[in-house]
């Protein structure tokens, strides 16, 4: 496995090879990035990882700074995994001084996660088409859990005729249903006990719709009934929407619906989705 810091580097590694699957990551790796990478081995000649804690997608309030990090365990696993290049680039390297370009979805920063987290948006666009041009894979792949990311890239990659084929992989879950994710580390073991809540939550909702009921208040309220008795869980939003448009439907139609939902448990936030009719 190379261990590539410099993007000339990566440029030089990248054109020795011919197709090339990439897992982009902030590192702290679990078994959700493990599932991106075996997937990304299965279906091209050789595999990158980036592990890059982008700046630019956190808030000024945000957890850049204590965004768990741990370089070492994350290199030991890709190894094992038997990953061909690693890029690890500075921030310097990736937002030089002067740098001032940014890709932009405006109507992405109305909904969900972009409504919530504003700037979060611009700042995933702006750092995977980086990578994208950087990197110039065959297949990008990028985890269901974050559904309105996996938007963003793809209608980005779209627009902007990037050729590189976006591949989505089911979001990987702990027994107990929580959705794995670097942050659940934040979690007290008070908090880890009710965090499965989230799934049992999204499931509230996915067996209402399965006797028949097609109505979203009612779906979403299936959701916030659990959710609410709750105390230490607090709310951000329980969305059931359009699959492409992740517009709030009214009634959840032929298309299905993507269901999400994102709650604060202490200074925790957590994020999970769902499929009807799929
Ligand atoms: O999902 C993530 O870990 C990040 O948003 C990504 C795609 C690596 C961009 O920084």
């Amino acid at each position: 496995m190379q261990l590539i810091t410099t993007i000339a580097a990566m440029r030089t590694a990248r054109a020795a090879l011919t197709t090339v699957g990439f897992v982009p990551t902030m590192g702290y790796l679990h078994e959700g990035h493990l599932s991106l990478v075996r997937r990304a081995a299965a279906e091209s000649a050789a595999v990158a990882v980036s592990i890059f804690v982008n700046p630019t997608q956190f808030g000024p309030r945000e957890d850049f700074a204590r965004y768990p990090r741990n370089l070492e365990r994350d290199l030991a696993l890709l190894g094992d995994a038997g990953v061909d290049l690693v890029f690890v680039p500075a921030v310097e390297e990736i937002y030089p001084p002067g740098f001032g370009s940014y890709v932009t979805l405006p109507a992405a920063d109305e909904l969900l996660e972009g409504a919530a987290r504003p700037g979060h948006f611009r700042g995933v666009a702006t750092v995977v088409c980086k990578l994208l041009n950087i990197v110039q894979p065959t297949r990008a792949y990028f985890g269901q859990k974050d559904a309105q990311q996996v938007a963003v890239v793809q209608q980005m990659v779209r627009d902007l005729n990037m050729p590189t084929t976006i591949v989505v992989v089911p979001t990987v879950r702990e027994p107990d249903g929580l959705a794995m994710s670097s942050r659940n580390s934040y979690l007290s073991p008070e908090q880890r006990a009710i965090a499965p809540l989230v799934y049992q939550a999204l499931l509230a909702v996915q067996a209402r719709y399965q006797t028949g009921e097609c109505d979203a208040a009612l779906l979403r309220a299936a959701a916030r009934t659990l959710l609410e008795c709750t105390p230490a869980m607090s709310i951000e939003y329980v969305s059931v929407a359009d699959p492409l448009s992740l517009r709030e439907l009214e009634t959840v139609g032929a298309e299905g619906a993507l269901v999400s939902l994102a709650v604060r448990l202490g200074g925790v936030r957590l994020i999970d989705n769902l499929f009807l009719g799929r």
